[in-house]
């Protein structure tokens, strides 16, 4: 089994009131969401980020805890799994110069308005279904992005990460501790299929024979 370990500390914080966002959520909300198209992206508040940009405020500090909890550097490939807009690539590229990237995402609205710097780098695919090699990657990344999937195919992505993998990989999911942070967490969610107690996605991590790191997103 690989580590609990948050390699995300200095991602910055959201100042958001999950209260509030998860009383004003429908239905159809959540499935404008699940469409991960431009709504989900670039469109209202309700359906998702209302308004997906680059800024480096966002993963220029996580990416050096990254880099050295992994040992990245010039010779390294990474591959992230539901890479957005390549936000993070980008960055990482920008620090660790000469590195290998290559993400994968289920939107196509996505990759075609990625960033420019690392477009070519960028496919449109599921999770579910890696279009590469055994062991291509030295390092696989998958943040709140295995959890949109229902539990079965969740088991076929975590094995898909162990697979293309030399190794190395970090994935984080959303999951609550007690059950104020679950009631939060139902409240604020708007794509996850599934939301587990902390210990059981340890114990399912275990059981599908996913060796990699792993760390929690909870509102
Ligand atoms: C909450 S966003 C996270 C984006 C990015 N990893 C980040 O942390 O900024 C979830 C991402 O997962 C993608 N996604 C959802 N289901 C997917 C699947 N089955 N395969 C690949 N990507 C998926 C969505 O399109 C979206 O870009």
């Amino acid at each position: 089994m690989g580590k609990e370990i948050d390699l995300l500390a200095l991602y910055p914080k959201a100042k958001r009131n999950v209260k509030e966002r998860g009383a004003t959520k429908t239905e159809e909300d959540r499935a404008i969401a699940r469409q991960f198209g431009k709504e989900f992206f670039d469109g209202d508040r309700r359906h998702g980020y209302g308004g997906f940009s680059y800024h480096p405020r966002f993963w220029h500090p996580v990416i050096p805890t990254i880099k050295n909890h992994f040992g990245l550097n010039a010779k390294s490939s990474v591959l992230d799994v539901g890479c957005a807009k390549g936000f993070m690539l980008y960055d990482m590229k920008e620090l660790i110069p000469g590195i290998t990237v290559t993400g994968i995402d289920i939107s196509a609205y996505a990759i075609q308005n990625a960033h420019e710097k690392v477009k070519h780098t960028l496919f449109v695919g599921n999770a579910t279904n890696l279009p590469f090699p055994d062991d291509s990657f030295e390092c696989v990344i998958s943040i709140n992005t295995l959890h949109n999937l229902e539990k079965n195919d969740l088991a076929i992505a975590l094995k898909e990460v162990e697979r293309v993998s030399q190794g190395k990989s970090f994935i984080t999911v959303d999951a609550y501790r007690n059950e104020e942070e679950k009631q939060l967490m139902s409240d604020w969610n708007l794509t996850a299929k599934t939301i587990m107690h902390v210990d059981e996605w340890k114990a399912f991590f275990h059981d599908v024979g996913y060796t990699g790191d792993y760390y929690w997103f909870i509102p």
